[in-house]
């Protein structure tokens, strides 16, 4: 599955360091070349003779080793490497990969290394819920890099709680899974909407819907496994972002539309899978609306339709889809939508099928294209309705 992947482990000083080794196996029994960079805290927890014999390459731990074929390992190893995956990645390594240190082997070949970095984090859950920690992994994630767990148990420290790092066999899967894309979005900037959109009636009261993202956020890991740089602009939801999108927050459907069509202009594809409210109040009350024996009755004014405008916008080799989630006439209310919004493709789900759309984890979806194809797609979970729907997408771009 790794066959000719050449990857950098960085090991850092904390206790599950002495899992690393473990890790060194499962990569090169997979198929992957690894060469080890560590701290010399990690050489507390394991030993340099254990990582060089299982990797068959000298462990780098000392910028100032007299050994190396080149003087600057640090940077020939950075171009060597296919990934990174730095496992422990303890509270103290994380903290100066995002403030910019380089003052060890470790450091300073992140610092030089520019390819996909993979995170393991593993340190007692205080620690993993400080505001530092939790400030600096924001950073990781910002630079696109791919956060695994950490994991809930029992810790080395005696506490039980987040910060136990994920096991190797699952660092593994992750990496297998990674490589296993066909990279069919390679270069390709994607946009994507999700979530549902909130509407203000007053400073105390919304009107939403019941859109939990989910789709949305399973597309856009897809997007980023398949090599795309993503841009996600989300509602309100209860859900973490995927590792490596840029996540943009918004509220209204107003503040959505004016993120979409900022970062549309730069984009290959654009996915809308948020579920937009077409209203909003037309006046917004300052104050708390009071409670009274008269009846209230509230205007509403449209919102834009984002989708719809993507489509109008759309440039030659611009690729807009959406989704048309129905209760009745699904298929004539997708067509209609997807000529009307000018999209190249609409997924269409109802509310009908069993176990679809709204909240659930699995969705039955049918990808109808403005060509007039169309294919229909059992049951599936929503992450792979997103591997579907990506593959589609690809295709058209191709
Ligand atoms: O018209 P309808 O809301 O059913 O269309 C659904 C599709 O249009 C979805 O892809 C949704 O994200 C998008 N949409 C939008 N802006 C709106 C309403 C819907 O982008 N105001």
């Amino acid at each position: 599955m790794l066959q000719g992947k050449n990857i950098i482990l960085g090991i850092s000083g904390g206790i599950a360091a002495y899992k690393a080794p473990l890790i060194v196996r499962l990569l090169r029994s997979a198929g992957a070349s690894v060469k080890v960079v560590c701290t010399s805290n990690a050489l507390e927890f394991t030993t340099k003779t254990t990582l060089e014999t299982l990797s068959e390459y000298p462990v780098y731990a000392d910028v100032f080793e007299k050994d190396f074929v080149h003087s600057t390992e640090h940077i020939s190893i950075t171009d060597w490497a296919d990934l990174m995956i730095i496992a422990p990645a303890t509270g103290n390594i994380i903290g100066k990969f995002a403030a910019g240190i380089a003052d060890d082997a470790l450091s300073t070949t992140y610092m030089a290394f520019n390819g996909p970095v993979f995170i393991a984090p593993a340190m007692n859950t205080k620690m993993w819920l400080s505001k530092a920690v939790q400030d600096n992994m924001l950073e990781m994630k910002n630079r696109q890099h791919m956060i695994i767990g950490p994991a809930e148990g029992d810790l080395a420290c005696g506490y039980s709680g987040a910060g136990r790092m994920s096991q190797p066999e699952e660092i593994l899967a992750l990496i297998n899974e990674y490589f296993s894309a066909e990279k069919l979005l390679d270069g390709k900037k994607v946009l994507i909407s999700a979530g549902p959109t909130v509407e203000n009636i007053d400073p105390v009261r919304f009107l939403s819907n019941y859109s939990t993202g989910k789709m949305g956020y399973a597309i856009a890991a897809e997007c980023v496994r398949q090599g795309a740089e993503v841009i996600l602009i989300s509602g309100p939801v209860s859900i973490d972002a995927p590792a490596a999108v840029k996540l943009v927050s918004v509220k209204t459907a107003l503040e959505m539309h004016q993120e979409c069509v900022r970062y549309f202009a730069n984009c290959d594809v654009a996915i809308m899978t948020a579920a937009v409210a077409d209203y909003r109040p037309k006046d917004i009350s300052d104050q708390k609306i009071k409670k009274s024996d008269a009846e209230l009755s509230i205007t509403f004014v449209k919102n834009p339709d984002i989708l719809a405008e993507l489509g109008s916008m759309k440039k030659k080799g611009q690729i807009v889809g959406g989704f048309a989630l129905e209760t009745e006439n699904e298929l004539e209310n997708a067509k209609a939508k997807l000529h009307n919004k000018k999209a190249d493709f609409i997924v269409m789900n109802s509310l009908r099928d069993e176990n679809s759309a709204f909240g659930y984890d699995t969705n039955k979806i049918s990808v109808i294209h403005a060509s007039g194809e169309m294919k229909s797609f059992e049951l599936m979970t929503k992450k792979e309705a997103a591997v579907a729907i990506i593959h589609e997408t690809a295709a058209l771009i191709k």
